[in-house]
């Protein structure tokens, strides 16, 4: 018998007519989804009025903490003005028009233009098409092949998913498509050889993308997509140079390099982007989540003259540049998201990063000594580190103990929602968080894992 309430609860309601994202409908049957009342701050309430820290801000999206008032002013002003018109063909609006000038002043390697999408998965679903297109109107109908990596994430439409390289986005759904390449991931901690320092297997992993590049020929081979730091692969941090490394083989086959910065991108990593942490200089750089600070769905993608320029030319031969959504440039979401941008700055979100970053690393540093933690790191307010099962030998635990979905439900009974992928555990959390919100959140931590350690020595 289940456990989720009486029959008209909200759970029940749910469990019985909602398909949800992302989930094991029957587990969703058998446990009741969890109901998120209300939010403020750092802090969510359940339909009990039971806090949680919300460690990974809503999947990286909710940058400025919940219940911002000026974000809710933005929204309902933007709503009584002009709630809605589309930016097709020669329409547009004020906050798109204003968005766009943001973003391209803000821009990592100075971009030309932005196109705005709904999500990041559409982001990245307009990148690939938008690099197809540019080869065709540079004559090269063959140069078409995406690469990304094992581990990557960039959403789940068909082809991004077919970007991803996680098995639970391709298994069932006939993904990935022909065409998508996968290069192998940067996780030193797993993938290093026996005493490979980071940099010998940065050299290596560069090594191998060339031979993968020159196998399939790189003329045929159009793209590579590329997280500076891989989210829901597993939060893995690249090891220095990897990433310079992987930029120069791109620039020498003539590969276009995709900077999604859905994750690092608005001050995650310490830095306005990914790209700048990790000296990068990419083509396109796609954006979402913190640019509205997940109040409004809105992301989008910025390109690069050079590319804007053979593809604007071609479109004058076709016609019309025959893709955009309805939602491309929604008034109301670029409201929203100029004034995340305008916040932003007048907080000097980065400065207030960089100052409170080396305080979440230190916490998630105190534990490394625990007997089951290990590959502890991170960069600005991102933070992980692997559960494994002994140390000195870098085994993991058996998949079918699911010590990482256990501390994620033991976490939830102590108030905080922290992220599990399978035993990599991950923080993000909202970027205005503070000392004592850190350090109440790395206390309700501490409770969770003293209670796993406790069931894993029960078990054994
Ligand atoms: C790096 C990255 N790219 C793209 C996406 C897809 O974004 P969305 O879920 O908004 O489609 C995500 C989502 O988590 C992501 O982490």
């Amino acid at each position: 018998m289940d456990d989720h309430g009486p029959p008209n609860s909200l759970s029940r309601r749910d469990a019985a007519r909602v398909f949800h994202p992302y989930a094991a409908a029957a587990r969703v049957d058998l446990d009741g989804p969890m109901v998120i009342a209300r939010g403020e701050g750092i802090y969510i309430y359940d339909e009990d009025g039971k806090d949680y820290i919300e460690s990974l801000a809503v999947l990286g999206a909710v940058s400025l903490g919940f219940g911002n008032k000026r974000l809710a002013a933005a929204a309902a002003r933007q709503i009584e003005t002009l709630s809605f018109y589309h930016t097709f063909q020669t329409k547009t609006n004020p906050p798109v028009v204003a968005l766009a000038e943001r973003l391209l002043a803000i821009a990592p390697p100075p971009m030309a233009k932005v196109f705005f999408t709904s999500s990041g998965s559409e982001a990245n679903d307009t990148a690939i098409k938008l690099i197809w297109f540019y080869n065709n109107a540079l004559g090269r109908p063959a140069k078409k092949k995406i690469l990304s990596r094992h581990g990557a994430y960039h959403g789940v439409t068909i082809a991004t998913a077919s970007l991803n390289g996680l098995p639970a986005n391709h298994r069932g759904f006939d993904l990935p498509l022909p065409g998508f390449l996968h290069a192998d991931c940067p996780h030193h901690y797993r993938l290093g050889r026996e005493s490979e320092s980071e940099a010998a297997f940065a050299a290596r992993m560069a090594d191998e993308l060339e031979q993968l590049i020159l196998r399939e020929g790189p003329e045929t081979i159009a793209a590579m997509f590329f997280e500076p730091v891989m989210g829901a692969g597993g939060m893995i941090f690249p090891p220095a140079d990897y990433c310079r490394r992987v930029e120069a083989i791109l620039r020498q086959y003539d590969i276009l390099l995709v900077d999604d910065e859905v994750i690092c991108g608005f001050g995650r990593t310490g830095r306005m982007w990914g790209a700048e942490t990790y000296g990068l200089r990419p083509d396109i750089v796609t954006i979402g989540k913190a640019l509205s600070s997940g109040y409004m769905p809105i992301a989008g993608l910025m390109v690069s003259d050079a590319l804007h320029d053979v593809v604007r030319r071609h479109v004058e031969t076709l016609g019309v540049w025959g893709h955009g959504y309805t939602y491309s440039g929604h008034p109301v979401a670029a409201a929203v998201a100029n004034e995340t941008l305008a916040i932003y700055a007048e907080t000097d979100i980065l400065a207030h990063v960089r100052r409170i970053a080396p305080v979440l690393q230190a916490g998630i540093a105190r534990f490394a000594d625990h007997p089951h933690i290990a590959d502890v790191g991170g960069v600005g307010l991102m933070a992980s580190f692997e559960l494994v099962s002994d140390k000195r030998t870098r085994k993991p635990f058996d998949a079918g103990l699911a010590v990482g979905p256990h501390l994620r439900a033991n976490a939830l009974r102590h108030g905080l929602i922290v992220r599990a992928i399978g035993d990599r555990i991950g923080f993000t959390p909202p970027l205005v968080i503070d000392e004592a919100g850190i350090a109440e959140m790395f206390r309700r931590f501490a409770r969770a894992l003293a209670d796993t350690t406790d069931w894993l020595s029960q078990s054994r």
